[in-house]
């Protein structure tokens, strides 16, 4: 069993009598990458702030392998962080900048020297250390800080938004490299963004928050495939949303008709919404689908047509097909049993999980 290294237990966090974190519990496991995703607002910095110990949790307890740190100073905390605007220091150069929390730890020249080379290499900046940070490009000075928390060898790296000011191409590829690296060191990876396309390109894990509260955990195929409830489903990927009733285990019923689906658990006749994401639904002949729609929009977006119906009870269809349809043509719309997801109204992380394992055996 790999062991955990961050656990959060019942942790509090209020600003004066505002409540910013309410009550959350987990258990992060060493080695793995995790990500918290959220809206802005919704508590990603205040958590991390937490666990590096810049700041005091309300009630609740923190612990790092195994033991309490509620009371343990920022600084013997063995964990970095790497923050969105960098916080280098301008009137440093490149290897001064990563040397200095050594300096302050008052290690040998030699030693310093050695690991700041390598940390250079690690960030694929080797003989980078006499420049300016100046002269380094945005990509360039998120690698030195980077190279600035490696140094320091931590267990756990935090990394607050360190790509949101990047441009996209460069975005890419530091997400590859920042992954590799992690990979490659083994280190912890707590890693924060509203960005839900990065949140599922890196991740092991990935905690989707809203309003201090963790909605839902999961790897990011799980999150994606079975979002917990409506603002899950809206905020990772595109997804259609209807409303409908579950007549029985794998029987639901939804713009009038009854389908097969590989969800239950539910009561009988329970009202409940139904998730069907774009990629999932195939466009066809209008006799030939399951549901029959009229098409009202159609945008070419360089690998497949975004396509959007109205079925007869007015839900509109997102459409993702590389198929091109005539916009006010009748087309047939087909999705398979397991494109069907069932949401049921205020369900909890737990029960929802638990409900899931009992009907897919997942
Ligand atoms: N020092 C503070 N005093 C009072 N309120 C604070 C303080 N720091 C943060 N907050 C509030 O706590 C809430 C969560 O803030 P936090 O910075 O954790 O959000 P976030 O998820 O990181 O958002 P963003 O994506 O915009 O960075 C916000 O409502 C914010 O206004
Ligand atoms: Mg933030």
């Amino acid at each position: 069993m790999v062991e955990s290294i961050i656990t959060f237990r019942n942790v509090t966090k209020k600003y004066k009598d505002t409540v910013i974190l309410e009550n959350i519990n987990f258990e992060l496991k060493k080695g793995r990458f995790y990500t918290l995703l959220g809206p802005s607002g919704c508590g990603k910095t205040t958590t991390l702030s937490l666990i590096a110990g810049f700041t005091d949790e309300s009630s609740g307890d923190i612990l790092m392998n195994g033991q309490k740190i509620n009371h343990i100073p920022a600084n013997k905390r063995k964990i970095n962080t790497v923050f969105q605007d960098y916080a280098l220091f301008p009137h440093l150069n490149v290897f001064d900048n990563i040397a200095f929390g050594l300096k302050i730890k008052k290690k040998s020249k030699n030693e310093i020297n050695e690991k700041v080379t390598e940390a250079l290499k690690m960030v694929r900046l080797p003989g980078f250390g006499d420049r300016e940070i100046s002269e380094m490009s945005g990509g360039q000075k998120q690698r030195v800080a980077i190279a600035r928390a490696l140094v320091n060898e931590p267990e756990v790296l935090l990394l607050d938004e360190p790509l949101s000011a990047l441009d996209m191409k460069l975005r890419k590829e530091m997400q590859y490299e920042l992954r590799e690296l992690q990979k490659r060191l083994g280190i912890t990876f707590i890693f924060v963004t509203h960005d839900q396309e990065e949140a599922l390109a890196m991740s092991d894990e990935i905690f989707v928050m809203n309003h201090g509260e963790i909605i839902q955990r999961g790897t990011p195929t799980a999150i994606y495939d079975e979002p917990l409830n409506k603002f899950v489903a809206d905020f990772i990927g595109e997804s259609n949303i209807i409303e409908g009733t579950m007549i029985a285990d794998g029987k639901v019923k939804f713009v009038g008709k009854t389908f097969e689906c590989v969800d239950g658990g539910m009561n009988a006749n329970e009202l409940i919404e139904v998730v069907l994401r774009p990629e999932d639904i195939e466009v066809t002949e209008s006799q030939k689908g399951k549901v029959v729609g009229t098409v009202i929009s159609q945008l070419f977006r360089g690998v497949h047509y975004e396509i959007v119906c109205t079925d007869i009870d007015g839900n509109e269809w997102k459409i993702r097909s590389t198929k091109k349809v005539e916009v006010g043509a009748s087309v047939g719309l087909n999705f398979e049993p397991e494109a069907i997801h069932i949401m049921r109204a205020n369900e909890s992380e737990a029960e929802f999980y638990q409900r899931l394992e009992k009907y897919q055996g997942s």
